[in-house]
Protein backbone atom coordinates (compact mmCIF):
# COMPACT_ATOMS: atom_id res chain seq x y z
CA UNK A 1 0.00 0.00 0.00
CA UNK A 2 1.35 3.59 -1.01
CA UNK A 3 1.11 6.28 1.88
CA UNK A 4 -0.43 9.21 0.54
CA UNK A 5 -0.91 12.70 1.04
CA UNK A 6 -1.71 16.15 -0.57
CA UNK A 7 -4.81 14.41 -2.79
CA UNK A 8 -6.23 16.50 -5.63
CA UNK A 9 -9.81 16.19 -6.65
CA UNK A 10 -11.64 17.49 -9.72
CA UNK A 11 -14.22 17.27 -11.98
CA UNK A 12 -13.73 14.90 -14.94
CA UNK A 13 -13.64 15.77 -18.81
CA UNK A 14 -13.68 13.63 -21.84
CA UNK A 15 -10.10 13.07 -21.52
CA UNK A 16 -9.87 11.55 -18.96
CA UNK A 17 -12.14 8.17 -19.87
CA UNK A 18 -9.30 6.08 -19.98
CA UNK A 19 -8.08 7.04 -16.55
CA UNK A 20 -11.96 6.28 -15.14
CA UNK A 21 -11.63 2.29 -16.49
CA UNK A 22 -8.46 1.75 -15.68
CA UNK A 23 -9.50 2.46 -12.03
CA UNK A 24 -12.97 1.22 -12.25
CA UNK A 25 -11.28 -2.33 -13.89
CA UNK A 26 -8.31 -2.19 -11.14
CA UNK A 27 -10.70 -1.23 -7.79
CA UNK A 28 -13.14 -3.63 -8.89
CA UNK A 29 -11.44 -6.42 -10.22
CA UNK A 30 -13.40 -7.12 -13.49
CA UNK A 31 -14.55 -5.34 -16.72
CA UNK A 32 -18.58 -4.86 -15.14
CA UNK A 33 -18.22 -1.22 -13.26
CA UNK A 34 -15.97 0.24 -15.74
CA UNK A 35 -18.75 -0.85 -18.76
CA UNK A 36 -21.50 0.78 -16.09
CA UNK A 37 -19.47 4.22 -15.74
CA UNK A 38 -19.10 3.95 -19.16
CA UNK A 39 -22.73 4.07 -20.03
CA UNK A 40 -24.02 5.85 -17.57
CA UNK A 41 -21.63 8.80 -18.82
CA UNK A 42 -23.59 8.68 -21.91
CA UNK A 43 -27.02 8.64 -20.73
CA UNK A 44 -28.78 11.50 -21.15
CA UNK A 45 -31.22 10.67 -18.44
CA UNK A 46 -28.32 10.45 -16.07
CA UNK A 47 -27.41 14.23 -16.27
CA UNK A 48 -26.55 16.24 -14.42
CA UNK A 49 -24.13 13.98 -13.47
CA UNK A 50 -21.15 14.74 -10.79
CA UNK A 51 -17.77 12.65 -11.45
CA UNK A 52 -14.60 13.40 -9.91
CA UNK A 53 -11.08 12.21 -10.24
CA UNK A 54 -8.91 11.39 -6.94
CA UNK A 55 -5.04 12.18 -8.55
CA UNK A 56 -2.10 11.71 -6.31
CA UNK A 57 1.24 13.00 -7.71
CA UNK A 58 -0.85 13.22 -11.30
CA UNK A 59 -2.13 10.00 -11.10
CA UNK A 60 -5.34 9.32 -11.43
CA UNK A 61 -6.45 6.97 -8.52
CA UNK A 62 -9.86 7.21 -7.88
CA UNK A 63 -13.00 8.00 -9.29
CA UNK A 64 -17.01 8.83 -8.08
CA UNK A 65 -20.11 9.25 -10.18
CA UNK A 66 -23.35 10.65 -9.11
CA UNK A 67 -26.58 9.93 -11.54
CA UNK A 68 -29.84 11.49 -11.56
CA UNK A 69 -32.58 9.77 -10.14
CA UNK A 70 -36.40 10.94 -10.34
CA UNK A 71 -39.39 9.10 -8.45
CA UNK A 72 -41.17 6.55 -9.95
CA UNK A 73 -44.54 7.40 -11.93
CA UNK A 74 -44.07 11.37 -11.02
CA UNK A 75 -44.56 14.32 -13.03
CA UNK A 76 -42.58 17.47 -11.43
CA UNK A 77 -39.51 15.63 -9.92
CA UNK A 78 -36.89 17.23 -7.21
CA UNK A 79 -33.53 16.90 -8.05
CA UNK A 80 -32.27 13.98 -6.59
CA UNK A 81 -29.17 11.55 -7.16
CA UNK A 82 -27.44 8.58 -6.40
CA UNK A 83 -24.19 7.49 -6.02
CA UNK A 84 -22.58 5.11 -8.47
CA UNK A 85 -20.02 3.45 -9.02
CA UNK A 86 -16.95 4.60 -6.19
CA UNK A 87 -13.11 2.94 -6.93
CA UNK A 88 -9.63 3.35 -5.27
CA UNK A 89 -7.24 1.59 -7.04
CA UNK A 90 -6.11 -1.33 -4.80
CA UNK A 91 -2.52 0.09 -3.81
CA UNK A 92 -4.17 3.12 -2.51
CA UNK A 93 -7.31 2.09 -1.04
CA UNK A 94 -7.87 2.43 3.09
CA UNK A 95 -6.27 6.00 3.07
CA UNK A 96 -9.20 8.26 3.32
CA UNK A 97 -9.23 9.02 -0.67
CA UNK A 98 -13.02 7.16 -0.98
CA UNK A 99 -14.56 9.51 1.56
CA UNK A 100 -12.60 12.51 0.19
CA UNK A 101 -14.48 11.81 -3.25
CA UNK A 102 -17.75 11.13 -1.58
CA UNK A 103 -17.54 14.34 0.32
CA UNK A 104 -16.68 16.19 -2.28
CA UNK A 105 -19.19 14.79 -4.78
CA UNK A 106 -21.63 15.76 -2.07
CA UNK A 107 -20.69 19.52 -1.99
CA UNK A 108 -20.58 18.95 -5.92
CA UNK A 109 -23.94 18.13 -5.59
CA UNK A 110 -25.32 21.13 -3.11
CA UNK A 111 -24.32 23.39 -5.54
CA UNK A 112 -26.76 21.80 -8.02
CA UNK A 113 -29.35 22.16 -5.43
CA UNK A 114 -29.58 18.26 -5.07
CA UNK A 115 -32.30 16.81 -2.18
CA UNK A 116 -31.42 13.35 -1.93
CA UNK A 117 -28.67 11.50 -2.64
CA UNK A 118 -28.93 7.10 -2.80
CA UNK A 119 -26.91 4.42 -2.80
CA UNK A 120 -26.64 0.47 -3.24
CA UNK A 121 -23.44 -0.72 -1.06
CA UNK A 122 -21.42 -1.59 2.28
CA UNK A 123 -23.74 -0.90 5.28
CA UNK A 124 -20.89 -0.71 7.28
CA UNK A 125 -18.76 1.80 4.79
CA UNK A 126 -21.16 4.69 3.70
CA UNK A 127 -22.77 5.99 6.93
CA UNK A 128 -19.40 6.97 8.16
CA UNK A 129 -20.08 9.67 5.11
CA UNK A 130 -23.98 10.51 6.40
CA UNK A 131 -26.31 7.77 4.54
CA UNK A 132 -28.74 6.17 6.73
CA UNK A 133 -29.39 2.63 5.88
CA UNK A 134 -32.87 0.92 4.90
CA UNK A 135 -33.97 4.02 2.84
CA UNK A 136 -37.04 1.93 1.89
CA UNK A 137 -38.23 2.29 6.01
CA UNK A 138 -37.45 5.68 5.54
CA UNK A 139 -40.31 6.13 2.45
CA UNK A 140 -37.95 5.84 -0.72
CA UNK A 141 -38.41 2.08 -1.84
CA UNK A 142 -35.77 0.67 -4.42
CA UNK A 143 -36.26 0.44 -7.90
CA UNK A 144 -36.13 -3.05 -7.52
CA UNK A 145 -36.55 -5.34 -4.20
CA UNK A 146 -34.16 -5.76 -2.23
CA UNK A 147 -33.66 -8.72 -0.27
CA UNK A 148 -34.92 -8.41 3.49
CA UNK A 149 -30.87 -9.41 4.94
CA UNK A 150 -29.66 -6.46 2.49
CA UNK A 151 -31.89 -3.89 3.00
CA UNK A 152 -29.64 -1.61 5.12
CA UNK A 153 -27.49 -1.80 2.05
CA UNK A 154 -29.97 0.68 0.42
CA UNK A 155 -29.03 4.17 1.94
CA UNK A 156 -30.33 7.73 1.28
CA UNK A 157 -28.56 10.78 2.83
CA UNK A 158 -30.38 14.51 2.95
CA UNK A 159 -28.32 17.43 1.14
CA UNK A 160 -30.64 19.86 1.58
CA UNK A 161 -31.91 19.95 5.45
CA UNK A 162 -35.44 20.16 3.81
CA UNK A 163 -34.69 16.96 1.50
CA UNK A 164 -36.86 14.53 3.71
CA UNK A 165 -39.60 16.90 3.64
CA UNK A 166 -39.97 17.14 0.44
CA UNK A 167 -41.29 13.69 -1.06
CA UNK A 168 -41.43 10.04 -0.67
CA UNK A 169 -41.92 7.50 -3.09
CA UNK A 170 -40.49 4.58 -4.67
CA UNK A 171 -37.08 5.79 -7.15
CA UNK A 172 -36.60 5.08 -10.16
CA UNK A 173 -32.95 5.84 -11.27
CA UNK A 174 -31.34 6.99 -15.27
CA UNK A 175 -31.84 4.37 -17.95
CA UNK A 176 -28.94 2.54 -17.74
CA UNK A 177 -28.90 2.03 -13.66
CA UNK A 178 -32.29 1.20 -13.96
CA UNK A 179 -31.65 -2.32 -15.51
CA UNK A 180 -32.55 -5.01 -13.79
CA UNK A 181 -28.91 -6.57 -14.19
CA UNK A 182 -27.56 -3.72 -11.83
CA UNK A 183 -29.93 -4.34 -8.86
CA UNK A 184 -29.72 -8.18 -9.38
CA UNK A 185 -27.59 -10.04 -6.11
CA UNK A 186 -25.34 -12.51 -8.09
CA UNK A 187 -22.23 -12.17 -9.21
CA UNK A 188 -22.41 -14.40 -12.34
CA UNK A 189 -22.55 -11.91 -15.14
CA UNK A 190 -19.29 -10.55 -14.01
C1 LIG B 1 -14.90 0.91 -1.25
C2 LIG B 1 -13.73 1.82 -1.63
C3 LIG B 1 -14.15 2.79 -2.70
C4 LIG B 1 -13.30 2.57 -0.39
O1 LIG B 1 -12.27 3.48 -0.74
P1 LIG B 1 -11.11 3.79 0.30
O2 LIG B 1 -10.35 4.96 -0.22
O3 LIG B 1 -10.37 2.54 0.59
O4 LIG B 1 -11.99 4.18 1.57
P2 LIG B 1 -11.58 5.10 2.80
O5 LIG B 1 -10.10 5.06 2.98
O6 LIG B 1 -12.24 6.41 2.65
O7 LIG B 1 -12.27 4.36 3.98
C5 LIG B 1 -11.65 3.22 4.48
C6 LIG B 1 -12.49 2.67 5.57
O8 LIG B 1 -13.71 2.22 5.04
C7 LIG B 1 -13.94 0.88 5.42
N1 LIG B 1 -14.01 0.12 4.20
C8 LIG B 1 -13.30 0.27 3.07
N2 LIG B 1 -13.69 -0.63 2.17
C9 LIG B 1 -14.68 -1.33 2.76
C10 LIG B 1 -15.47 -2.42 2.35
N3 LIG B 1 -15.34 -2.98 1.14
N4 LIG B 1 -16.39 -2.91 3.21
C11 LIG B 1 -16.50 -2.38 4.43
N5 LIG B 1 -15.77 -1.37 4.88
C12 LIG B 1 -14.87 -0.86 4.05
C13 LIG B 1 -12.84 0.40 6.26
O9 LIG B 1 -13.39 0.30 7.56
C14 LIG B 1 -11.83 1.49 6.21
O10 LIG B 1 -11.52 1.88 7.48
P3 LIG B 1 -10.18 1.28 8.18
O11 LIG B 1 -9.06 1.66 7.28
O12 LIG B 1 -10.19 1.98 9.48
O13 LIG B 1 -10.40 -0.18 8.27
C15 LIG B 1 -12.51 1.00 -2.13
O14 LIG B 1 -12.18 0.07 -1.16
C16 LIG B 1 -12.77 0.29 -3.45
O15 LIG B 1 -12.56 0.84 -4.53
N6 LIG B 1 -13.21 -0.97 -3.37
C17 LIG B 1 -13.48 -1.78 -4.55
C18 LIG B 1 -14.67 -1.25 -5.28
C19 LIG B 1 -15.93 -1.16 -4.42
O16 LIG B 1 -16.26 -2.08 -3.69
N7 LIG B 1 -16.59 0.02 -4.50
C20 LIG B 1 -17.76 0.32 -3.71
C21 LIG B 1 -18.98 -0.30 -4.27
S1 LIG B 1 -20.37 -0.04 -3.17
Amino acid sequence: MKQVKDIQIRETNTNDFDDIMAIEKQAFGYDKEAQLAADLLADKTAEPIVSLLAFYQGEAVGHILFTRTYFDKQEAQPMMHILAPLAVKPEYQRQGIGGMLIEAGIEKLREKASTLVFVLGHADYYPKYGFLPDAARLGYPAPYPIAEEYSDYWMVQAIDPKGFEIEKGKIRCCDELNKPEHWRDDESDR
